[in-house]
């Protein structure tokens, strides 16, 4: 039987806990560990900082990287561990990258925690709602034939 994005997510949530040792984090001393589903296979990445700070890059960014690179355009899950007290949703510019490979319907179920609470259950539609994305670019239809080119100067 073929497993559900849904059926996998703890096994997501998992490869994040587990992913997450490896993080390169000795500025915020903040470790995160995310992994996501494509094409049926799990690709997990932790944040790694740097020293020029804002080149820092965080989990959720390096694993839909690793996805892109393997020839996945399509994400069906992702879970994503942090540390501390609250569950760590993934930021602002990383709900955008995700967008940017989940079907438009905002289904995409992500999943969330710190390192040893439960976890948060959502979608990517909730986390981003009102996207800005790839439709917005979609080109527009051709002009009519013959209105190209007509100027008035
Ligand atoms: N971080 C992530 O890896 N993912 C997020 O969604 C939030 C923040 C990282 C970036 C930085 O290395 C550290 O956590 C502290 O902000």
């Amino acid at each position: 039987m073929k497993r559900t994005a849904s059926s996998r997510l703890e096994e997501l949530l998992e490869a994040a806990r587990s992913v997450r040792r490896n993080a390169h984090a000795p500025y915020s001393n903040f470790k995160v560990g995310a992994a996501v589903l494509a094409g049926g296979r799990i690709f997990a990445a932790a944040n790694v900082e740097n020293a020029a700070y804002p080149l820092s890059v965080c989990a959720e960014r390096n694993a839909v990287g690793m996805a892109v690179a393997a020839g996945h355009e399509r994400v069906q899950g992702i879970a994503v561990v942090g540390q501390g007290p609250l569950a760590t949703a993934p930021c602002g510019g990383c709900r955008q990258v995700i967008w940017e490979f989940c079907d438009p319907d905002g289904t995409v179920p992500v999943m969330y925690a710190a390192d040893g609470g439960p976890a948060v259950t959502t979608t990517i539609g909730e986390l981003l709602p009102r996207p800005f994305g790839p439709s917005n670019l979609a080109k527009e239809p051709r002009a009519r034939p013959g209105r190209r080119g007509r100027r008035t100067v």
